[in-house]
Protein backbone atom coordinates (compact mmCIF):
# COMPACT_ATOMS: atom_id res chain seq x y z
CA UNK A 1 0.00 0.00 0.00
CA UNK A 2 1.48 3.45 -0.44
CA UNK A 3 2.27 5.46 1.92
CA UNK A 4 -0.51 7.96 0.86
CA UNK A 5 -3.46 5.32 0.13
CA UNK A 6 -2.07 4.47 4.14
CA UNK A 7 -2.71 7.67 5.13
CA UNK A 8 -5.89 7.95 3.90
CA UNK A 9 -7.28 4.92 5.39
CA UNK A 10 -6.28 6.03 8.87
CA UNK A 11 -8.00 9.49 8.76
CA UNK A 12 -11.40 7.83 7.10
CA UNK A 13 -10.84 5.53 10.41
CA UNK A 14 -10.20 8.39 12.78
CA UNK A 15 -13.70 10.35 11.33
CA UNK A 16 -15.68 6.96 11.41
CA UNK A 17 -14.69 6.39 15.44
CA UNK A 18 -15.07 9.73 16.20
CA UNK A 19 -18.36 9.76 14.18
CA UNK A 20 -19.39 6.45 16.42
CA UNK A 21 -18.18 8.50 19.65
CA UNK A 22 -20.43 11.67 18.74
CA UNK A 23 -23.54 9.15 18.40
CA UNK A 24 -22.75 7.44 21.84
CA UNK A 25 -22.75 11.13 23.76
CA UNK A 26 -25.54 12.09 21.69
CA UNK A 27 -24.27 14.19 19.13
CA UNK A 28 -26.24 13.23 16.44
CA UNK A 29 -25.16 15.91 14.17
CA UNK A 30 -21.94 15.76 14.50
CA UNK A 31 -21.63 11.99 13.74
CA UNK A 32 -23.28 12.24 11.09
CA UNK A 33 -21.07 15.03 9.35
CA UNK A 34 -17.82 12.68 11.01
CA UNK A 35 -19.71 9.60 8.75
CA UNK A 36 -19.77 11.87 5.71
CA UNK A 37 -16.08 12.70 6.15
CA UNK A 38 -15.11 8.77 6.09
CA UNK A 39 -17.05 8.37 3.19
CA UNK A 40 -15.69 11.00 1.14
CA UNK A 41 -12.44 9.78 2.02
CA UNK A 42 -13.05 6.01 1.68
CA UNK A 43 -16.74 5.37 0.08
CA UNK A 44 -16.29 1.81 -0.37
CA UNK A 45 -16.25 1.28 3.09
CA UNK A 46 -19.69 0.05 4.49
CA UNK A 47 -18.72 1.34 7.77
CA UNK A 48 -18.84 5.17 6.79
CA UNK A 49 -22.45 4.32 5.13
CA UNK A 50 -23.31 2.58 8.31
CA UNK A 51 -22.84 5.34 11.13
CA UNK A 52 -24.47 8.05 8.53
CA UNK A 53 -27.28 5.89 8.42
CA UNK A 54 -27.59 5.24 12.43
CA UNK A 55 -26.54 8.99 13.00
CA UNK A 56 -29.32 10.20 10.41
CA UNK A 57 -31.69 7.95 12.09
CA UNK A 58 -31.61 9.01 15.75
CA UNK A 59 -31.95 12.38 13.99
CA UNK A 60 -35.39 11.43 12.28
CA UNK A 61 -34.19 11.39 9.13
CA UNK A 62 -35.33 8.10 8.10
CA UNK A 63 -35.21 8.12 4.14
CA UNK A 64 -31.66 9.52 4.17
CA UNK A 65 -30.62 7.13 6.87
CA UNK A 66 -32.40 4.16 5.00
CA UNK A 67 -30.58 5.40 1.60
CA UNK A 68 -26.83 5.20 3.64
CA UNK A 69 -28.16 1.94 5.36
CA UNK A 70 -28.50 0.34 1.61
CA UNK A 71 -25.48 1.51 0.60
CA UNK A 72 -23.87 -0.48 3.75
CA UNK A 73 -25.73 -3.90 3.02
CA UNK A 74 -25.16 -3.02 -0.55
CA UNK A 75 -20.94 -3.54 0.26
CA UNK A 76 -21.47 -6.02 3.33
CA UNK A 77 -24.35 -7.77 2.25
CA UNK A 78 -23.77 -10.89 4.50
CA UNK A 79 -23.22 -8.37 8.05
CA UNK A 80 -26.83 -9.24 9.96
CA UNK A 81 -26.21 -6.10 11.61
CA UNK A 82 -26.34 -3.72 8.73
CA UNK A 83 -29.12 -5.63 7.17
CA UNK A 84 -31.52 -5.20 10.27
CA UNK A 85 -30.55 -1.89 10.62
CA UNK A 86 -31.42 -1.39 6.95
CA UNK A 87 -34.57 -3.31 7.40
CA UNK A 88 -35.81 -0.83 10.48
CA UNK A 89 -35.12 2.44 8.58
CA UNK A 90 -37.11 0.42 4.91
CA UNK A 91 -39.93 0.15 7.44
CA UNK A 92 -39.32 3.32 9.57
CA UNK A 93 -39.09 5.09 5.79
CA UNK A 94 -42.51 3.45 4.32
CA UNK A 95 -44.31 4.23 8.02
CA UNK A 96 -43.13 8.03 7.43
CA UNK A 97 -44.80 8.11 3.90
CA UNK A 98 -48.19 6.97 5.13
CA UNK A 99 -47.47 9.85 7.78
CA UNK A 100 -47.80 7.16 10.48
CA UNK A 101 -46.00 6.77 13.48
CA UNK A 102 -45.29 3.61 15.55
CA UNK A 103 -43.84 4.10 18.89
CA UNK A 104 -42.52 0.75 20.18
CA UNK A 105 -42.38 0.75 24.11
CA UNK A 106 -41.20 -1.88 26.02
CA UNK A 107 -41.28 -2.42 30.05
CA UNK A 108 -38.27 -1.25 31.79
CA UNK A 109 -36.88 0.35 28.56
CA UNK A 110 -39.57 3.16 27.82
CA UNK A 111 -41.54 3.08 30.82
CA UNK A 112 -41.83 1.10 34.18
CA UNK A 113 -38.68 2.43 35.12
CA UNK A 114 -37.15 2.63 38.27
CA UNK A 115 -37.15 6.06 40.09
CA UNK A 116 -35.28 6.70 43.07
CA UNK A 117 -38.03 6.31 45.89
CA UNK A 118 -40.24 4.26 44.45
CA UNK A 119 -43.21 2.46 46.71
CA UNK A 120 -41.18 -1.19 47.25
CA UNK A 121 -45.06 -2.68 45.74
CA UNK A 122 -45.04 -0.27 42.82
CA UNK A 123 -41.08 -1.48 42.27
CA UNK A 124 -41.62 -5.18 42.45
CA UNK A 125 -44.89 -4.47 39.62
CA UNK A 126 -42.51 -2.94 37.90
CA UNK A 127 -40.43 -5.72 37.83
CA UNK A 128 -42.87 -8.32 36.93
CA UNK A 129 -43.18 -5.86 34.01
CA UNK A 130 -39.52 -6.51 32.75
CA UNK A 131 -40.08 -9.93 33.48
CA UNK A 132 -42.84 -10.32 31.06
CA UNK A 133 -41.29 -8.08 28.26
CA UNK A 134 -44.11 -6.49 27.73
CA UNK A 135 -44.73 -4.10 24.16
CA UNK A 136 -47.09 -1.36 24.36
CA UNK A 137 -47.97 0.67 21.22
CA UNK A 138 -48.71 3.92 20.29
CA UNK A 139 -50.46 4.14 16.92
CA UNK A 140 -50.33 7.81 15.71
CA UNK A 141 -51.67 9.95 12.43
CA UNK A 142 -48.86 12.15 12.01
CA UNK A 143 -51.23 14.97 10.73
CA UNK A 144 -53.64 14.81 13.35
CA UNK A 145 -51.12 14.00 16.12
CA UNK A 146 -53.95 11.68 17.16
CA UNK A 147 -52.87 8.33 18.46
CA UNK A 148 -54.24 5.22 20.00
CA UNK A 149 -52.48 3.02 22.43
CA UNK A 150 -52.10 -0.73 22.37
CA UNK A 151 -52.59 -2.78 25.92
CA UNK A 152 -51.73 0.27 27.58
CA UNK A 153 -50.60 -1.82 31.23
CA UNK A 154 -48.12 -1.74 34.23
CA UNK A 155 -47.14 2.10 34.15
CA UNK A 156 -50.07 4.80 33.21
CA UNK A 157 -48.48 7.43 34.26
CA UNK A 158 -44.97 6.19 32.28
CA UNK A 159 -47.22 5.91 29.49
CA UNK A 160 -49.02 9.45 29.63
CA UNK A 161 -45.34 10.79 29.91
CA UNK A 162 -44.47 9.40 26.81
CA UNK A 163 -47.97 10.53 24.51
CA UNK A 164 -47.44 13.67 25.89
CA UNK A 165 -42.72 14.13 25.42
CA UNK A 166 -44.12 12.48 21.37
CA UNK A 167 -45.99 15.43 21.50
CA UNK A 168 -49.43 13.34 20.37
CA UNK A 169 -53.31 13.14 21.37
CA UNK A 170 -54.42 10.21 23.10
CA UNK A 171 -57.74 9.31 21.08
CA UNK A 172 -58.23 5.77 22.02
CA UNK A 173 -56.94 2.68 23.66
CA UNK A 174 -57.31 -0.50 22.04
CA UNK A 175 -56.56 -4.33 24.15
CA UNK A 176 -55.75 -6.91 22.20
CA UNK A 177 -56.86 -9.51 24.93
CA UNK A 178 -58.23 -9.76 28.34
CA UNK A 179 -55.12 -10.61 30.48
CA UNK A 180 -53.82 -8.91 32.71
CA UNK A 181 -50.49 -8.24 31.41
CA UNK A 182 -52.43 -6.59 28.52
CA UNK A 183 -54.86 -4.17 30.42
CA UNK A 184 -53.80 -4.40 34.27
CA UNK A 185 -55.86 -5.11 37.12
CA UNK A 186 -55.88 -7.91 39.92
CA UNK A 187 -53.16 -10.14 38.68
CA UNK A 188 -54.31 -14.43 38.36
CA UNK A 189 -53.35 -16.54 41.11
CA UNK A 190 -51.03 -16.94 42.92
CA UNK A 191 -50.48 -13.15 42.71
CA UNK A 192 -54.73 -12.45 43.25
CA UNK A 193 -54.45 -12.78 47.01
CA UNK A 194 -52.00 -10.22 47.40
CA UNK A 195 -54.57 -7.28 46.65
CA UNK A 196 -51.84 -5.88 44.18
CA UNK A 197 -54.03 -4.20 41.27
CA UNK A 198 -51.90 -3.35 38.42
CA UNK A 199 -52.26 0.08 36.72
CA UNK A 200 -54.39 -0.32 33.20
CA UNK A 201 -57.09 0.59 31.29
CA UNK A 202 -59.74 1.32 34.45
CA UNK A 203 -56.76 3.76 35.32
CA UNK A 204 -56.79 5.68 32.05
CA UNK A 205 -60.83 5.16 31.89
CA UNK A 206 -60.85 7.20 35.47
CA UNK A 207 -58.30 9.85 34.15
CA UNK A 208 -59.88 9.96 30.87
CA UNK A 209 -63.64 8.99 31.23
CA UNK A 210 -64.52 9.63 27.37
CA UNK A 211 -61.56 7.52 25.86
CA UNK A 212 -63.23 5.06 23.66
CA UNK A 213 -62.41 1.37 25.24
CA UNK A 214 -61.65 -0.57 22.17
CA UNK A 215 -62.10 -4.33 22.82
CA UNK A 216 -63.83 -7.49 20.79
CA UNK A 217 -67.01 -8.21 23.24
CA UNK A 218 -66.04 -11.96 23.94
CA UNK A 219 -63.05 -10.64 26.35
CA UNK A 220 -65.17 -7.50 28.25
CA UNK A 221 -66.39 -10.16 30.86
CA UNK A 222 -62.90 -10.98 31.64
CA UNK A 223 -61.43 -7.85 31.79
CA UNK A 224 -63.90 -6.63 34.19
CA UNK A 225 -64.12 -9.81 36.64
CA UNK A 226 -60.19 -8.67 37.08
CA UNK A 227 -61.09 -4.82 36.92
CA UNK A 228 -63.94 -4.39 38.85
CA UNK A 229 -64.64 -0.97 38.56
CA UNK A 230 -65.33 -1.02 35.20
CA UNK A 231 -68.96 -2.05 33.74
CA UNK A 232 -69.76 -3.08 30.29
CA UNK A 233 -70.90 0.53 29.38
CA UNK A 234 -67.41 2.02 29.63
CA UNK A 235 -66.43 -0.52 26.46
CA UNK A 236 -66.60 0.38 22.68
CA UNK A 237 -67.11 -3.27 21.91
CA UNK A 238 -65.04 -4.27 18.50
CA UNK A 239 -66.67 -7.11 16.27
CA UNK A 240 -64.68 -8.43 13.46
CA UNK A 241 -64.14 -5.99 10.62
CA UNK A 242 -65.01 -2.69 13.01
CA UNK A 243 -63.16 0.71 11.66
CA UNK A 244 -61.50 3.33 14.02
CA UNK A 245 -60.04 5.99 11.84
CA UNK A 246 -57.28 8.13 13.23
CA UNK A 247 -57.34 11.53 11.03
CA UNK A 248 -57.60 11.74 6.83
CA UNK A 249 -55.11 8.53 6.35
CA UNK A 250 -54.99 6.40 9.27
CA UNK A 251 -57.37 3.53 9.59
CA UNK A 252 -57.13 0.46 12.16
CA UNK A 253 -59.15 -2.84 10.97
CA UNK A 254 -59.97 -4.70 14.11
CA UNK A 255 -59.46 -9.04 13.37
CA UNK A 256 -60.89 -11.06 15.55
CA UNK A 257 -58.27 -13.93 16.12
CA UNK A 258 -59.32 -16.24 18.78
CA UNK A 259 -57.23 -19.25 20.56
CA UNK A 260 -54.89 -17.07 23.17
CA UNK A 261 -58.55 -16.07 24.69
CA UNK A 262 -61.86 -15.95 23.12
CA UNK A 263 -61.46 -12.24 22.17
CA UNK A 264 -58.31 -11.84 20.98
CA UNK A 265 -58.27 -9.02 18.43
CA UNK A 266 -55.42 -8.12 15.90
CA UNK A 267 -55.35 -4.45 14.70
CA UNK A 268 -54.24 -3.97 10.56
CA UNK A 269 -53.32 -0.61 10.20
CA UNK A 270 -53.67 0.51 6.58
CA UNK A 271 -53.56 -3.08 5.46
CA UNK A 272 -50.17 -3.23 6.13
CA UNK A 273 -49.23 -3.27 9.90
CA UNK A 274 -50.55 -5.60 11.85
CA UNK A 275 -50.32 -5.59 15.79
CA UNK A 276 -51.16 -9.21 17.08
CA UNK A 277 -51.26 -9.10 20.64
CA UNK A 278 -50.66 -12.86 22.14
CA UNK A 279 -51.99 -14.64 18.36
CA UNK A 280 -48.74 -14.07 16.44
CA UNK A 281 -45.09 -13.56 17.70
CA UNK A 282 -41.53 -14.06 15.46
CA UNK A 283 -41.35 -17.62 15.13
CA UNK A 284 -44.28 -18.58 17.29
CA UNK A 285 -47.76 -18.12 19.05
CA UNK A 286 -49.54 -17.36 21.86
CA UNK A 287 -50.43 -20.12 24.62
CA UNK A 288 -53.54 -21.80 24.50
CA UNK A 289 -53.97 -23.37 27.47
CA UNK A 290 -54.99 -20.30 29.24
CA UNK A 291 -58.60 -19.85 30.61
CA UNK A 292 -60.90 -19.34 27.55
CA UNK A 293 -57.83 -20.71 24.94
CA UNK A 294 -58.51 -23.21 22.31
CA UNK A 295 -55.95 -25.10 19.89
CA UNK A 296 -58.73 -25.28 17.01
CA UNK A 297 -59.63 -21.67 17.57
CA UNK A 298 -55.80 -20.47 16.99
CA UNK A 299 -55.27 -22.72 14.07
CA UNK A 300 -57.93 -20.89 12.18
CA UNK A 301 -57.11 -17.48 13.52
CA UNK A 302 -53.50 -18.38 12.22
CA UNK A 303 -54.40 -20.16 9.03
CA UNK A 304 -57.48 -18.63 7.94
CA UNK A 305 -57.62 -14.70 9.07
CA UNK A 306 -53.05 -14.30 9.80
CA UNK A 307 -52.35 -15.92 6.27
CA UNK A 308 -54.75 -13.63 4.43
CA UNK A 309 -52.80 -10.64 5.30
CA UNK A 310 -50.45 -9.30 2.75
CA UNK A 311 -46.83 -11.04 3.41
CA UNK A 312 -45.20 -7.78 3.25
CA UNK A 313 -47.25 -6.78 6.48
CA UNK A 314 -45.49 -5.89 9.22
CA UNK A 315 -45.95 -7.41 12.62
CA UNK A 316 -45.55 -5.96 15.46
CA UNK A 317 -45.96 -8.29 18.59
CA UNK A 318 -47.22 -8.02 22.18
CA UNK A 319 -44.01 -9.20 24.04
CA UNK A 320 -40.08 -8.95 22.81
CA UNK A 321 -40.25 -12.86 22.03
CA UNK A 322 -37.94 -13.47 19.71
CA UNK A 323 -37.41 -10.03 18.42
CA UNK A 324 -39.55 -6.21 17.91
CA UNK A 325 -40.61 -7.11 14.54
CA UNK A 326 -41.79 -9.59 11.80
CA UNK A 327 -43.42 -10.15 8.93
CA UNK A 328 -46.32 -12.32 7.41
CA UNK A 329 -43.95 -13.35 4.47
CA UNK A 330 -41.43 -14.34 7.03
CA UNK A 331 -43.75 -16.41 9.44
CA UNK A 332 -45.30 -18.11 6.39
CA UNK A 333 -42.08 -19.18 5.37
CA UNK A 334 -40.52 -19.55 8.97
CA UNK A 335 -42.86 -19.13 12.18
CA UNK A 336 -46.75 -20.27 12.68
CA UNK A 337 -47.63 -19.43 9.71
CA UNK A 338 -46.41 -22.47 8.22
CA UNK A 339 -49.26 -25.20 6.82
CA UNK A 340 -47.60 -27.49 9.15
CA UNK A 341 -46.72 -25.48 12.25
CA UNK A 342 -48.27 -26.59 15.81
CA UNK A 343 -49.63 -24.08 17.98
CA UNK A 344 -49.09 -26.56 20.63
CA UNK A 345 -45.46 -26.68 20.36
CA UNK A 346 -45.03 -23.26 20.73
CA UNK A 347 -41.83 -22.63 22.61
CA UNK A 348 -43.59 -19.85 24.58
CA UNK A 349 -46.82 -21.43 26.37
CA UNK A 350 -44.79 -22.31 29.48
CA UNK A 351 -42.01 -19.90 29.45
CA UNK A 352 -43.17 -16.42 29.85
CA UNK A 353 -45.06 -16.76 33.12
CA UNK A 354 -42.17 -18.97 34.82
CA UNK A 355 -40.05 -16.41 33.81
CA UNK A 356 -41.94 -13.43 35.28
CA UNK A 357 -42.70 -15.25 38.59
CA UNK A 358 -39.33 -15.59 38.89
CA UNK A 359 -38.34 -12.04 38.78
CA UNK A 360 -41.52 -11.24 40.84
CA UNK A 361 -40.36 -12.81 43.99
CA UNK A 362 -39.48 -9.59 45.33
CA UNK A 363 -43.20 -8.59 44.61
CA UNK A 364 -44.18 -11.63 46.57
CA UNK A 365 -41.78 -10.88 49.49
CA UNK A 366 -43.71 -7.33 49.60
FE1 LIG B 1 -51.84 -13.06 26.92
Amino acid sequence: MAAGDEKTDITALLYSNRSAAAYALGKYLAAATDASLSISLRPTWAKGHFRRGEALLALGRVREAHAGYRKAAALEPHDIHVRVSCERARILAQNESMGLRVVQMLAGRDFALKPRGLHPIRAGIFRFAQGMQNFIYLIADEESRKCVVVDACWDVDGILAVIEREKLLLAAAAVTHSHFDHTGGMPPPPFASLRIRVSGVAELKRRMPHLPLLVHPLDIPDIIESNPQLQPRHFTPTPNGFSFRLGDRTDLHFMHTPGHTPGSQCVLVNGCRLFSGDTLFPGSCGRVDLKGGSLPDMLESLRTRLCAVPDNTIVYPGHEYGGEWTSIGREKKRGFLRPDAHPGCSRHNSVDVARAANSANATVAV
